[in-house]
């Protein structure tokens, strides 16, 4: 069977995104609630961070909740808010065994306060470890951040402390939730669903997309593995010709 242990170490992506997609349809498929969904969801996360830490992943940013998910019923966004507070709260050792930082993106300061506050005990005390930065969207939505970011440089164009010609790329990276963070390398979606729902829609720019066929919550090691030899058997070119690469 292909493991994590086979994988080739050499070409892994610096930076893999996952849209984990499908635990509403993977719950009514077994005639059970969405929430169950939901909480079988939350395994899928703790074997694919520990799998990715092992693998020495630098960076891997995961959609917990889009902006768009507070239009959701309110016991669903309850039950994930809940799931959130409770895994936090459980994986703090296993975050710090791995060597794990946490990080969040998105409109954090709209979370229920006790999310809130769980999620930025659990970053400030994993701040200091040097593995893996496990990032979570959390109320996020890309062109939200691409909009807080154009504000920003708006303002210090207003004050005098950026001139609009000199506005860049590096610039805009600078302001977005991101600023820290290498661009996506590899960006999974499950569930068969081929969308990528205003999710880092700056940072993919030149990501490597991979669509699998499964519901989050049966996404294994398996399937972690074949989308990272998948990934590492594709030519990236950032826009050259093959020739100009060898
Ligand atoms: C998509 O399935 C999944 C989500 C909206 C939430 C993802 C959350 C978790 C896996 C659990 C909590 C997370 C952490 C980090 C502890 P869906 O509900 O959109 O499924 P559907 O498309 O079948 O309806």
């Amino acid at each position: 069977m292909n493991t994590i242990d086979t994988i080739n170490k050499e070409n892994l992506p610096k930076h893999l995104a996952i849209i984990m997609d499908g635990n509403g349809r993977w719950a009514k498929e077994k005639g059970k609630l969405r929430v169950f969904g939901h909480e079988n969801g939350v395994t899928a996360v703790r074997q694919t961070v520990e799998n990715c830490a092992k693998l020495q992943i630098k960076f891997l940013t995961l959609y917990a909740f889009s902006t768009e998910n507070w239009n959701r019923p309110k016991i669903e966004v309850e039950t994930l808010m809940r799931l959130l507070v409770s895994s936090l709260k459980k994986e703090l050792k296993t975050l710090t065994k791995n060597n794990i930082r946490l990080n969040a993106i998105g409109n954090i300061s709209s979370l229920p306060k006790k999310a809130h506050r769980e999620l930025n005990e659990v970053i400030s005390k994993t701040k200091e470890n040097t593995g893996m930065t496990l990032t979570l969207a959390l109320s996020y939505g890309a062109r939200e951040e691409i909009k807080n970011a154009i504000q920003q440089i708006a303002v210090k164009v207003k004050n005098n402390i950026i001139s609009p010609e000199n506005i860049d790329e590096t610039i805009i990276n600078t302001h977005l939730y991101t600023h820290d963070m290498p661009d996506v390398d590899l960006l999974i979606r499950t569930s068969g669903e081929h969308r990528i729902s205003n999710f880092l829609l700056w940072q993919i720019a030149y990501a490597e997309l991979y669509f699998v066929n499964v519901f989050w919550p049966d996404f294994s090691e398996l399937h972690l593995v074949e989308a990272i030899t998948n990934y590492q058997n594709r030519e990236r070119r950032f826009g050259k010709t093959s020739e100009q690469l060898k």
